[in-house]
């Protein structure tokens, strides 16, 4: 059977009579369907023969109804395309009920579409969202594939809190209402599962660097977990992170590979969906109008991509950022939330994005972060304050990645582990790899929700995943 984007291709060249299934988006004056099948973002007109058609049939062709179509392609008439479909014989496969249908061939709000997760797909925009993913998602293996990279699973079920933020979702086997206690009376997470504690992994990359040490070039492309109650357009409780990790690489080798990679992934999906992105192009452009003058996008949505594809990262250290914050005006007039004084201070989002949009308006590279408020595993810099860290910005996202060179040397990450009070303990085959054929590896990780975000022009990070899952969600 053939795809309605195979026809719309390759109609011209199609002879005799064809089989076509799919669901009714509209139909018209009893006369024309626009028929979708998912496959494109493109609908096929399908000209029905009303006279010749039983008037009861007639009814029952309503938007979101599944129907099979039997007729000839022919030349269309109407503008746009230039193939319809003469339909000899029409059946209905599942009827859609008009009045409860709450997908209608018009505008709705993305919050509507939220609620109505099991059905949105069906709507133009999240199905071009969704087949945008699908190719940022097939881009990044074959990106990796052909570069020698390993794909790794590592696993979702895990004991170490890679992040050491605490941040975790925990995974028990005990019985809620008569859970073990400890000496204190309290609850012994110590028994979670099957007697250990374990979580939903925050991050892959630990178990990544063990594979990176014999495999040399590994990749992982998974579902993570956070449990922080972050209500932005940015954060997600379950997210998908690609962790890309590198024996032998420095962090310089890192930032080129990040940037190579992003660049490829964007160009791929660019040719590839170009049909969605068009679509998605307009729909930015349309939501660009509603904003005041001032804060509109001076680029299309495909400008910004090409824009990204063809322009160098500015690569920027931690400090030189600082003392660029410290003397905007931004910061001076205290327009800042949280306003920049002295070298040390956490990067907010707003700062990050202050530097992508306002400063170097192109996508930014931070490295060298002060040491203490990065992760324990990162490389720590010889002025003995700085870890080579580097964070990638992204226009109108933020943060898109975060990586490091990770620290090889044994001494030094085990004092730095003791240091931070964590459980060596439970560190001990981390601290393995570093007492076996040390080297120089390094990695990195992106939020694949953030790169959809950035792709597709959509602005709230629910709108890129299938099912969200954040503090308000749970219902599906
Ligand atoms: O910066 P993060 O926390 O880094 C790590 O987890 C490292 N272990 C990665 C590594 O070096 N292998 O997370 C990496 C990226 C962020 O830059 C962001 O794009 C995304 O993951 N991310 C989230 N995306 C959606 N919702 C959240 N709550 C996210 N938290 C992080
Ligand atoms: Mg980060």
């Amino acid at each position: 059977m053939y795809s309605i984007k195979k026809l719309l291709q390759d109609g011209k060249n199609i002879q005799g009579e064809i089989t076509l299934k799919g669901w009714v988006r509209t139909f018209r004056s009893n006369r024309f369907i626009a028929l979708n099948d998912g496959s494109t973002i493109d609908n096929l007109q399908v000209v029905v023969d009303f006279e010749n058609t039983d008037p009861e049939l007639l009814k029952r062709i309503t938007t979101g109804a599944a129907i099979e179509v039997k007729g000839r392609l022919v030349e269309s008439q109407g503008k746009g395309q230039n193939v319809e479909l003469q339909a000899s014989n029409i059946s209905i496969l599942g009827d859609s009920n008009p009045e409860e249908y709450p997908i209608q061939p018009k505008k709705h709000s993305l919050e509507f579409l939220r609620e109505n997760a099991h059905l949105r797909v069906r709507s133009s925009t999240f199905s071009a969202v969704m087949r945008v993913r699908s190719t940022l998602a097939f881009a990044i293996h074959k990106y990796f594939q052909d570069n020698g990279f390993f794909y790794v699973n590592t696993p979702i079920i895990t004991g170490s809190d890679a992040e050491g933020a605490g941040e975790m979702f925990r995974v028990t086997t005990l019985d809620a209402k008569n859970p073990p206690l400890n000496e204190n009376g309290e609850v012994d997470y110590k028994k979670d599962f099957f007697g250990r504690e374990t979580n939903l992994t925050v991050s892959g990359q630990l178990e990544g660097e063990t594979f990176a040490m014999a495999l040399g070039k590994i990749y992982t492309f998974g579902p993570t977990f956070r449990a922080e109650n972050s209500n932005t357009s940015r954060h997600l409780a379950e997210f998908w992170m690609i962790e890309p990790e590198m024996a032998f690489y420095d962090l310089i080798d890192n930032m080129n590979l990040a940037e190579d990679f992003i660049k490829y992934v964007l160009q791929y999906t660019l040719e590839v969906r170009r049909d969605d992105l068009e679509f998605l192009n307009k729909r930015f452009l349309e939501e660009e109008k509603t904003k005041p003058q001032n804060e509109r996008s001076t680029m299309s949505l495909i400008e910004k991509l090409e824009f990204v594809i063809h322009n160098q990262f500015k690569r920027v250290s931690y400090t030189e950022a600082i003392d660029i914050l410290k003397n905007s005006n931004h910061n001076k007039k205290k327009k800042f939330q949280y306003p920049v004084n002295e070298w040390g201070v956490d990067l907010q989002s707003e700062h990050e994005r202050y530097l992508v949009e306002k400063h170097f308006e192109c996508p930014v590279i931070l490295y060298d972060y002060p040491a203490n408020i990065k992760a324990f595993y990162m490389r720590l810099n010889e002025d003995g304050k700085t870890v080579r860290a580097m964070d990638i910005l992204f226009p109108g996202i933020g943060e898109i990645v975060g990586g490091s060179q990770r620290e090889e040397r044994y001494d030094v990450l085990k004092q730095k582990i003791a240091d931070l009070h964590m459980d060596e303990a439970t560190l001990w085959w981390y601290l393995d790899l570093r007492k076996f054929g040390t080297a120089v590896h390094s990695g990195f990780g992106l939020g694949f929700e953030r790169l959809v975000l950035f792709a597709t022009g959509m602005t709230n990070i629910r709108d890129v995943i299938p099912y969200p899952r954040t503090p308000q969600s749970a219902e599906f």
